[in-house]
């Protein structure tokens, strides 16, 4: 996912140092390569020897070095980074850094960088919350500085509030957005995922194998495109993407009022969920009783949600599923002319990797000017990214 990426770590002097170690692994399992800049006050928490092994780069902590200074180490580490990353960022650095302060290493390499620069601030919760230290953050954001807000939680020195460094999975969350190209920012996508989850007793329902992975890949991947992206997700046990809207529903019939509502401000609509077609025609409201020999149940059918939405879609991009057994191609197109989209994802759910429950997908895209496209066994973030590419490049409905 950082393949490639060259990424500047400063650490700061603070407890949540130790974080930073977790978080060099990370980026560097995602293929990133790393360089860490440690303060003085850092090697009173963690060792250089730490980073050193964990990013198999040597770390950086003097500004007069006569070794690192041969190539004006300060300059040539600012120039070498995709991405500038400072956690924990102190109170201290933020203040030098707002009011032009260099004078160390860390400081002075992220006077010189000229790369997008994230900080993730951790301190004591009325540290925090100083309108001095505030104002300082304010004066960097104002300037193009990403911040990453730091938690709430119990802190070390005791307090509870606002002020611990967030999870090393949502920094590389937020260091992955800032590297990746906002090619749908201004858009604002409703996807929808998962299964749906009809009763028919208080303690038992119908429902399909559907896990929400396809549905919260492309969430996921959408937000770290730029986009705003609101997610109605039927029960999963996923974790919510970063910095995504989700709207949790239970049933086809609530998921079809959350996206009816949503559904004014989107620009894009993705229907990944798998929204069960029949619910029961009654729903018992004690627990069914096994003294019959035999139990039929009614059912009736659901809205069709996505049909309803191509009925009114205005100048709207509409990308459906289709989740097949047999005849993919043609019951796919079906789907597309009769729910008037403007692509589908088709997928055989019968295959080998591919459709429910699975990481991996193998899909058909069909375009409604007749185009088919075949990818590959991708996994399911692959899948989005590639979806993402041609729901960008569609033409605007009515345009
Ligand atoms: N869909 C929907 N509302 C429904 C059923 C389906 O919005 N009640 C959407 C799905 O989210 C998906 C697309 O329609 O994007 C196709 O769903 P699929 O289950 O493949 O097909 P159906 O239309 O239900 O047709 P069939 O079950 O006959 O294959």
């Amino acid at each position: 996912m950082l393949q490639g990426k060259k990424i500047v770590l400063g650490v700061c002097g603070g407890i949540a140092a130790y974080k930073a170690a977790e978080l060099v692994r990370l980026y560097v399992k995602a293929g990133a390569e790393v360089f860490v800049i440690m303060t003085a006050a850092a090697r009173e928490f963690v060792t250089p020897l730490t980073f050193q092994t964990l990013s198999g780069n040597p770390v950086h902590t003097e500004l007069f070095n006569l070794i690192q200074e041969r190539e004006i180490g300060h300059i040539a580490l600012a120039d070498r980074a995709d991405l500038f990353v400072v956690a924990p960022a102190t109170a201290n650095l933020i203040g030098k850094l707002a009011n032009g302060l260099a004078d160390d290493l860390l400081s002075t390499t992220l006077m010189a960088t000229r790369a997008p620069v994230l900080l993730a601030p951790a301190m004591n919760v009325n540290m925090y919350e100083n309108p001095v230290y505030q104002q300082n953050e304010a004066k960097l954001r104002a300037v193009g500085y990403h911040l990453l807000a730091p938690v709430t939680g119990f802190l070390a020195c005791g307090w509870e509030g606002k002020g611990k460094l967030p999870e090393p999975a949502a920094i590389v969350e937020e260091t992955l957005r800032l590297l990746t190209p906002q090619d749908l920012a201004g858009e604002t996508v409703l996807v929808t995922a998962g299964p749906t989850r009809e009763d028919i007793d208080p303690v038992r329902y119908l429902s399909n194998r559907s896990s929400g992975r396809m549905g919260f890949a492309v969430a996921r991947a959408a937000r770290l495109r730029g986009a705003r992206v609101v997610l109605v997700a039927g029960p999963t046990a996923l974790p919510v993407p970063a910095g995504v809207e989700v709207v949790p529903v239970t049933s086809a019939q609530q998921m079809r009022a959350a996206v009816l509502a949503r559904f004014p401000e989107a620009t894009i609509v993705i229907k990944a969920a798998a929204v069960a077609d029949f619910r029961p025609a009654q729903q018992a409201p004690q627990k069914i009783k096994k003294k019959e020999a035999e139990l039929v149940l009614s059912l009736e059918k659901n809205p069709d949600i996505l049909a309803e939405l191509g009925g009114e879609k205005g100048g709207r991009r509409l990308v459906g599923f289709a989740a097949e057994t047999a005849d993919l191609g043609e019951n796919a197109r079906k789907k597309l002319m009769e729910k008037n989209l403007d692509l589908v994802v088709a997928n055989d759910v019968s295959r080998e990797g591919a459709g429910f429950d699975v990481e991996t997908n193998i899909v058909r895209l069909l375009f409604r000017d007749g185009r088919v496209e075949d990818l590959p066994q991708l996994s399911k973030e692959e899948v989005a990214h590639r979806l993402l590419d041609r729901v960008r490049d569609l033409p605007v409905p009515g345009q």
